[in-house]
């Protein structure tokens, strides 16, 4: 297998570490830059979404480095994810994904949420009344069309519990290769990455620092004591101690910096090596979701009536 990527179970591989593209406010010249230094420093997988706005942006400075030469269309690894507004038609919101990055395909399609709004729900933050019934066979169904269409080279799901993918699994023809969820020192995901592996689906971490600089983000994962002295122990730092750590989970890392030393700090996270005292130590560490999810969650319209709803009591 190639250094540093992971097997998918539909066959492609995958770079262990990507770049995320969220950030408030986006700006589309810091994004491209941003993209721009990141192929500089040896990143080849991004990871967008419609609803982070930044596609244009990430298309843009992608398709400028494959003109420029700089790397080739097949060595790049580009997810983007399907909105709950679109969970109606997969196969059309891709197509119009595509469009906004310019490329011919993705190479992974995830599900963002399993959560299906209306279908002019294009903004974040649903209001009380903007959800529907999750018909999710209907909505797997389109994206195994979107596959089959050679729109995209794999599919999967994105913040999904460990019931949600035994019953996804009950009437996929296809399985999910990816599930891409929240996970770090102090959300560690055990049950979750247990069920995946048993069904060979691939952990992403999404957040693997906490989200730091994130409005809904936390500091606790940078500025745990325990993970600053496993740091200092090894003369690393603690991004690098919580994305090795995730790494050495078998989990692929989507991690969020534009910021070039951070970037290059995050990427040189593959040579630190933990112990076996450090992995205890860690594992001993108090657990705390950060994205919960508050915002998809109402005793009105909402499929989730409650955050332990959304999870299955997962959290
Ligand atoms: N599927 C989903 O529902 C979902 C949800 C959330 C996020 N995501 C994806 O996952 C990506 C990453 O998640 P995230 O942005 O929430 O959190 P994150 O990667 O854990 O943290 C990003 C924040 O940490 C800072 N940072 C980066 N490297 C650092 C370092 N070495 N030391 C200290 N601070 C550092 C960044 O600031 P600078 O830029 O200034 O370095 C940024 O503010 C997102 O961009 C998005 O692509 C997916």
């Amino acid at each position: 297998m190639r250094k540093n990527h992971a097997r998918l179970n539909c066959g492609i591989t995958m770079p262990l570490i990507g770049l995320g593209t969220y950030s408030f406010p986006n700006d589309r010249n810091i994004t491209e830059l941003a993209i721009h230094n990141a192929l500089q420093i040896g990143y080849r997988h991004f990871d967008t979404a419609k609803i982070y706005g930044s596609e244009p942006a990430v298309g843009k400075a992608l398709n400028d480095a494959i003109y420029d030469g700089v790397v080739d269309r097949e060595d790049i690894f580009l997810t983007s994810k399907l909105w709950g507004s679109d969970h109606h038609d997969p196969v059309s919101a891709l197509k119009r994904t595509l469009q906004s990055l310019g490329m011919e395909y993705l190479d992974m399609y995830l599900v963002h949420w399993p959560v299906k709004l209306k279908p002019w729900v294009n903004y974040p933050v649903p209001n009380e009344d903007d959800f529907e019934n999750l018909d999710f066979e209907g909505t797997w169904a389109g994206m195994e069309k979107c596959l089959e269409m050679g729109l995209c080279r794999s599919i999967g799901v994105s913040n999904f519990s460990s019931k949600k993918i035994h019953w996804l699994l009950d009437f996929a023809s296809t399985p999910p290769a990816v599930n891409q969820v929240e996970m770090h020192p102090m959300w560690r995901q055990e049950k979750l990455r247990e069920t995946c592996g048993d069904h060979k689906i691939h952990v992403s971490a999404y957040s693997p620092l906490g989200g730091p600089g994130n409005a809904w983000g936390s500091t606790a994962v940078v500025h745990d004591p325990i993970i600053k002295s496993i740091a200092f122990k090894h003369k690393a730092t603690p991004a690098q101690v919580a994305l090795q750590w995730g790494l050495s989970r078998g989990s692929s890392m989507i991690v969020k910096s534009f910021n070039k030393e951070r970037m290059k700090e995050n990427m040189t996270s593959f040579d630190l090596k933990l112990s076996e005292e450090d992995i205890m130590d860690i594992q001993k560490l108090e657990q705390m979701k950060i994205m919960r999810g508050e915002f998809l969650v109402n005793d009105t319209t909402s499929p989730y009536k409650t955050i332990a709803d959304l999870w299955d009591d997962e959290i």
